[in-house]
Formats: structure tokens, C-alpha cells, sequence
């Protein structure tokens, strides 16, 4: 949720500044700004829309500067435009900030400040934040910034620069990610590392409370009370081509592709064959002995990939599990007694909500566990324990590949608990056999795209498509249906096959195409049934199933065939056809699948 990014050293800031907001554009892309020191002047540039305007705008300077800061949004206070763009000055013009976060407290203030002559010409909360820093900066940016963050009530991660201090960036995060990239006689901050990983591969993550003061050659960290604080020094472990589009025309089709490798990187390593089990040194032993109940929380489609742990770990295990969307059960009174251990979904590691409600299970006195894709995150620093996905930087806003990683996680944690409980040696093998096999069968999808696009050309006119599915498929459905609506804009809904006479059957006709999860399963014949209904209703039937079951073409109007795995681990290979499916949708719609408007690939606003 909005990316921002700062540069101080020896090379042309603009070009360094440029490329890493395009990096982050993921992040939020409504508009986009950079603010350049020169000569002792500020010189902002910003532009409604993406990153390109302010390119174009840049392109048309010469701009001699090697310190600057950069933005780009995803609204929250002040609709998108120009004026509302970050870099914000302070009124006195002495100040320059970039701001990802909400600052709460922000009308009060401002009626403070202007009483004080500091006027606001935006609509935004984080202008007010340039102007509390300029009243209370004499000659100590950092000590200006420290006492302007202690009058605010909300999150940010701030990097803020002053008009008379050509050689210093501070940096400040509470709730919003900050990253320091330590470079040769240069120094990089950002809001997530793929802003620079071109440039260094050294880093330091903030943790809340914590301000950096970053200069050519050094940077000091220190906690809102100004205490010294020590960081290491880590090293990321994934290149800039994991962030290009590797000659795929959108980050998604390829992270859809990456699928063969990321489900396979998720297993790797961690699999015992002597004991029929998953070795995950991550979560104690423990955990997998005593634990009486499981609530898992999430947002979005690491929500969904929580409903396929819930069926997995209560089939496999019997581990009675609760699912529960963050931004609920953090406003709830979740009760978590003895026995109880949560554990949080999140591939960015720091969406706000789930972040919370990590806090709240840790607050009332539950271990945490988390599944996240980022090492370093706020997610997997704060969790007690967990294991990543190893699945890769996800750019494409609608998540894909980070989905079948997380079932796959979710799979070899069911079966931990499971094995050390109920579950047979010839069973756990029987689930291992099948998990290798995984990245041979999802190839295999992939190879039949041809037929997903004809289907997407099919129905890329549709106003409205139904998706279906029952027991551990039933979350696959959600999920195809979010990725249909999220990229393409068609209205969609997920629902249990057999809940449909409930309610959507009302909107079936022959104008609606129904997708419908008919993989084989002890159910199938129930959702043949299902099926029966749609067609009775003459809605148009795209049934997903298993290779070799030529009956239920008779039934539908189209069927995508997926190969025969074992119902547990299905929803790995199922939802593949459905994120192909929306993906071609929205092309031939010619939405702009990468940047669906009004998403943010990580939300770190509540
Ligand atoms: C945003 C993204 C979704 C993602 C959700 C949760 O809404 O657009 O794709 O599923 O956040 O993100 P997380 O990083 O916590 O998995």
C-alpha cells in the first residue's frame, strides 16, 4: 500500500528514484511524485495516474541532485490527484516527506498548525506530518521528526528530507515497512526491498518505533526515544529477475507459470519419506503434540487458502480449526484458551489487518504461527515461530502463485499434526507421493492454456459468472471468483455447489456461465447433481475435472480436465485453470491485469 523509496550517494538520483518506484508500483498506482534536492532547493515533481507521467515529466529536466525521495499512492485521505501526490513540502517549503500510513489524529492537528501560520494545500493527512516536522525542526532533522512522531496517533513509514540538509534521509516506520539498503558511499530506503535490490542486496528492516538517519556513507538507527539500536545486517536471497516479466506479457501469467517451480520450492526440503511426515523446524514439536484447537486468520486470498487448511486439518488431523478474516477477529473477543494456537496467512508479511490480529492472538496470550512469502516481513518477524513459502516475490497484484504455496504449507503442517495423532504411515506416504507429483500434473495444466483462452473469449462478455465448488473445493470457487472480479471486473460469486438453490439459482439463465469444481472426489455425484440444477435453469455449465471422466461432458457445455491427484491436495491443481481463466478474461476485456484499479497488492492500512 503505496510504495516510497529514497536515495542518497554519488549517482543521478532521478534515473535510481524512477526505477525503483516502478518496482514498487505493485504497491499502489493512482499517482506518483519525486521530490530532488538541488542546489539547495527542492524540486518536486508529481503527476496523477502512474509512474510514466511523472517520467514524462522528468524527462523533459536536467536535474543535477543525488539525494531524493519518491512515492507512489493508493488513497486513503484525499482523492487521487495531483495535489494529493506525494512528495508533500511543508508550507514553509523547508520540508519534504513521503508517507505510506494513516495518521489519525491528522484534523486536529492541522487546525493547530495552521493557527500557527503552517497552512494545508492538499487534502491529505500527510502533509500535516511536513508541516508538524518543519515547526519543530531548528537545525536537528531527526530530532525534529522524533518530536513531531510522538504528537501523531495512527501508522507510517516516513522518509523526510530538509532543504538545508543536502546529506541526510530520515526514515521512521510504526505499522509501515521500512528497508535500508547499504550500498558503496550510497544509501537506499524504501518500503519493501524490490525498490533495491538492483542496487544492494545488504539490508536493514526498521522495526516499529525505530527512526534511521541515513547519510552518503552511514546510517545510524535509533528508538523513538532516541536510544541507540543495534540491527543486523541481512542478506536477500532472490535476484532481479525474480521481479522482471520474464518475457510473459504480465507479472501474473508469469507467476501463474512459476507454479511448477514455486509448489515445488514450498516442499523442498521439508519432507520426511522414512516417516511418511513433513519436517518443519519452524514450529516446535510441541505445537504438533498439544494443540487442541487451531484458528487461522487472513485477508483476501490467503483468507481463502485458510479455508482449505480448516478442511485439512480438521480431515486429516481432527484438530477442531476456525477461520476468521483478520479485520473481523481483531475487533472481536476471540477466545483463546489453553490450547489454542493461531496462525496468520499473509504473503507480504505486512498486511495491517492480519499484522493486528497477530497482536491481539500474541496479546491474549496465544502462540502464534505465521506462513508468509517475505522473509524479514513484520509478519514473520513478529510470529513465535512459522514457515516460509519460499514462493518468490509476487508483483502481480492478484495473488496466484502464493495461493497453491500456501495450500501447500497448509498441507505439510495437516499432515504433522496428523501423523503424530491418527493418520497411517501408508497415508502420509500415499499424500507425499502425490505432493511430488504436483509440479509434473500443474505443467501439465499449463500446457492447455490454449483451451482456457478460447473459453475466456467465450464469455469475457458476461456481466455476472457464478463459481462453484464443494467441501475442500468449495474455497478454490471463492478464489476463482475474486480473481475473476478482481482483474477483470466481471461481477463474480463463490458458493458451495449445493448452497446455490439457496439463493443464486435465482440468477441463473442462459446468459450466465457457471463454473463448477466437478473433480473426482467421494462427492462428485453430488456435484453432478448440482451441475443438473444449472443446466435445468439452462445456465451455461464450464465444468473443471478429472482427466478420464468423459460422462460429464454430456452434462456440460465446455470441461477443462485436470489430472487425477488425490482430493486433499486438489485445490492446488484446480484453481489453476480458474486464475488462467481470469487472467484471459481481463486481457481480452484489455483491463490492465497487473494494476487492477483500486487494488493494492499489500494493504498495510487498516
Ligand atoms: C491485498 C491483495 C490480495 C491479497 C491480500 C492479503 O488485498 O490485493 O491479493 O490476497 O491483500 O495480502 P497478504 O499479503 O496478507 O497475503
Amino acid at each position: 500500500m503505496c510504495g516510497i523509496v529514497g536515495y542518497i550517494g554519488h549517482k543521478n538520483a532521478t534515473s535510481i528514484l524512477l526505477d525503483g518506484l516502478k518496482r514498487l508500483e505493485y504497491r499502489g498506482y493512482d499517482s506518483a511524485g519525486v521530490a530532488l534536492l538541488e542546489n539547495g532547493d527542492f524540486r518536486v515533481f508529481k503527476e496523477k495516474g502512474k509512474i510514466v507521467e511523472v517520467e514524462k515529466l522528468l524527462s523533459k529536466k536536467k536535474i543535477h541532485s543525488s539525494i531524493g525521495i519518491a512515492h507512489t499512492r493508493w488513497a486513503t485521505h484525499g482523492e487521487p490527484s495531483k495535489i494529493n501526490a506525494h512528495p508533500h513540502l511543508s508550507f514553509d517549503k523547508r520540508i519534504a516527506l513521503v508517507h505510506n500510513g494513516i495518521i489519525e489524529n491528522y484534523r486536529i492537528l492541522k487546525k493547530n498548525l495552521q493557527s500557527k501560520g503552517f497552512q494545508s494545500i492538499s487534502d491529505t493527512d500527510s502533509e500535516v506530518l511536513a508541516n508538524l516536522i518543519s515547526y519543530y525542526y531548528q537545525n536537528d532533522l531527526e530530532e525534529a521528526v522524533r518530536r513531531a512522531l510522538k504528537d501523531i496517533n495512527g501508522t507510517y513509514g516516513i522518509l523526510v528530507m530538509a532543504k538545508d540538509n543536502p546529506n541526510m534521509i530520515i526514515g521512521a516506520r510504526h505499522g509501515s515497512p521500512i528497508v535500508v539498503g547499504i550500498g558503496e558511499k550510497e544509501m537506499f530506503v524504501a518500503s519493501d526491498v524490490s525498490a533495491i535490490v538492483t542496487y544492494t542486496k545488504s539490508v536493514i528492516y526498521l522495526d516499529d518505533n525505530e527512526i534511521v538517519a541515513v547519510t552518503q556513507n552511514e546510517y545510524r538507527t535509533t528508538s523513538l526515544s532516541a536510544y541507540t539500536v543495534e540491527k543486523d545486517i541481512q542478506e536477500i536471497d532472490w535476484d532481479i529477475d525474480d521481479i522482471t516479466k520474464g518475457g510473459f506479457d504480465h507479472y501474473m501469467l508469469k507467476e501463474i507459470h512459476e507454479q511448477v517451480d514455486t509448489v515445488q520450492n514450498a516442499f523442498r526440503g521439508r519432507l520426511n519419506w522414512d516417516e511418511a511426515t513433513a519436517k518443519l523446524g519452524g514450529i516446535p514439536e510441541e505445537v504438533f503434540l498439544t494443540t487442541e484447537r487451531v484458528i487461522i486468520t487472513a485477508c483476501g486470498t490467503s483468507y481463502y487458502s485458510a479455508l482449505v487448511g480448516e478442511y485439512l486439518l480438521e480431515e486429516l488431523a481432527e484438530i477442531p480449526t476456525e477461520v476468521e478474516y483478520a479485520s473481523e477477529f481483531r475487533y472481536r473477543s476471540p477466545i483463546i484458551k489453553k490450547g489454542t494456537v493461531v496462525f496468520v496467512i499473509s504473503q507480504s508479511g505486512e498486511t495491517a489487518d492480519t499484522l493486528a490480529a497477530l497482536r491481539e492472538a500474541k496479546r491474549k496470550g496465544s502462540k502464534v504461527y505465521g506462513i508468509t512469502n517475505v522473509v524479514g516481513s513484520t509478519i514473520a518477524r513478529e510470529t513465535d515461530g512459522g514457515v516460509y513459502t519460499h514462493a518468490g516475490p509476487e508483483i502481480g497484484v492478484a495473488s496466484t502463485k502464493a495461493f497453491t504455496s500456501q495450500i501447500t504449507i497448509l498441507l505439510l503442517i495437516a499432515l504433522s499434526f496428523a501423523r503424530r495423532r491418527r493418520m497411517s504411515h501408508q497415508r502420509g506416504l500415499e499424500i507425499l507421493r502425490n505432493l511430488v507429483n504436483l509440479p509434473h500434473s500443474i505443467k501439465q495444466i499449463l500446457e492447455n492454456s490454449n483451451k482456457l483462452k478460447q473459453l475466456a473469449k467465450k464469455h469475457a462478455k458476461s456481466s455476472n459468472m457464478l463459481f462453484l465448488g464443494r467441501h475442500i473445493n468449495y474455497p478454490v470457487a471463492l478464489e476463482g471468483a475474486l480473481k475473476l472480479k478482481e482483474i477483470s471486473y466481471i461481477h463474480a460469486e463463490g458458493y458451495p455447489a449445493a448452497e446455490m438453490k439457496h439463493g443464486p439459482i435465482a440468477l441463473i439463465d442462459e446468459n450466465m456461465p457457471v463454473i463448477v469444481i466437478a473433480t473426482d472426489s467421494n462427492i462428485l455425484e453430488k456435484v453432478i447433481s448440482n451441475i443438473q440444477e444449472v443446466k435445468a435453469r439452462k445456465g451455461r455449465v464450464i465444468a473443471i475435472a478429472t482427466e478420464g471422466n468423459h460422462s460429464i461432458q454430456e452434462l456440460c457445455e465446455d470441461v477443462f480436465y485436470v489430472p487425477k491427484v488425490l482430493d486433499i491436495v486438489s485445490p492446488i491443481l484446480n484453481v489453476i485453470p480458474l486464475q488462467l481463466f481470469a487472467y484471459y478474461v481481463a486481457v481480452e476485456r484489455g483491463c490492465e491485469v497487473d494494476q487492477p484499479r483500486n487494488l493494492a497488492k499489500s494493504v498495510t492500512v487498516e
